[in-house]
């Protein structure tokens, strides 16, 4: 899976200012190349001067827009292979609600995902239709209820959902743990914890050894 981020805050993402993209699990898996993140700085497809990517809003109001030309001549530059394997999308807090169904989805349809990262007050409406007419397939995302500086945050979350969903990116063990970690509640040692004159036991059960009458009191 390859990702393009487009951004006016490109280093969020080097790995020089310590990237979240780059430790872990999603560092090893641009190691092992099963995922590609490429970074595009929307200010090197401004033609002006003074590197401008916003301007006022026709109509008036608070705030600037971000400018059509700068994020289309951006999403030009890509190597595009297959377009009907390709999704760009537009963070913003009025999108879909993303979820881990959609990103069992992103990861199964699609081999690309160019991922425009909105600022300021929003995106000229236009850049919706000019992506549509280029023939991309465009869906509007948020992350959740609430507002965020930005569409960098959500970028990386987007990342993390979607490349987990990748055969391979997750070690056997970690699939595995896919399970506990979606609701699962888990025991390590010490078996008892002591706090303050406090004892904080582990059910006994999972100390029994009977892995039948574990399994049913998981699942319960
Ligand atoms: N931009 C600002 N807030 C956002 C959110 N919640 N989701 C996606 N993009 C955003």
């Amino acid at each position: 899976m390859r990702f393009d981020i487009i951004t006016i805050f490109p280093k969020i993402f080097s790995a020089k200012g310590g990237s979240y993209l780059s430790e872990s699990i999603l560092g090893r898996a641009q190691k092992n190349k099963l995922i590609e993140i490429k970074i595009h700085n929307l200010r090197d497809f401004s033609k002006d001067k003074h590197r401008k990517v916003d301007d006022r809003p026709y109509g008036g109001g608070p705030g600037m827009v971000m400018a059509i030309e700068p994020i289309i001549r951006a999403i030009k530059s890509i190597k595009i292979k297959n377009k009907s394997k390709i999704k760009v999308i537009l963070f913003t807090p009025a999108g879909k609600q993303f979820n881990n169904k959609m990103a069992i989805d992103f990861s199964k349809k699609y081999d690309h995902l160019i991922l425009i990262c909105g600022r300021y007050e929003g995106i000229d409406a236009r850049v919706k239709k000019v992506i549509y007419d280029l023939g991309f397939k465009i869906h509007e995302i948020s992350i959740g209820p609430y507002v965020l500086t930005g569409g960098e945050l959500p970028a990386m979350v987007l990342i993390d959902a979607v490349s987990r969903q990748i055969p391979g990116v997750l070690g056997k063990l970690e699939s595995l743990e896919e399970k506990r970690q979606l609701g699962m509640l888990a025991y390590t040692r010490p078996e008892v914890f002591k706090w303050r004159g406090k004892k904080y036991l582990v059910p006994k059960i999972l100390l029994s050894g009977h892995h039948k009458k574990i399994e049913e009191w998981r699942k319960k």
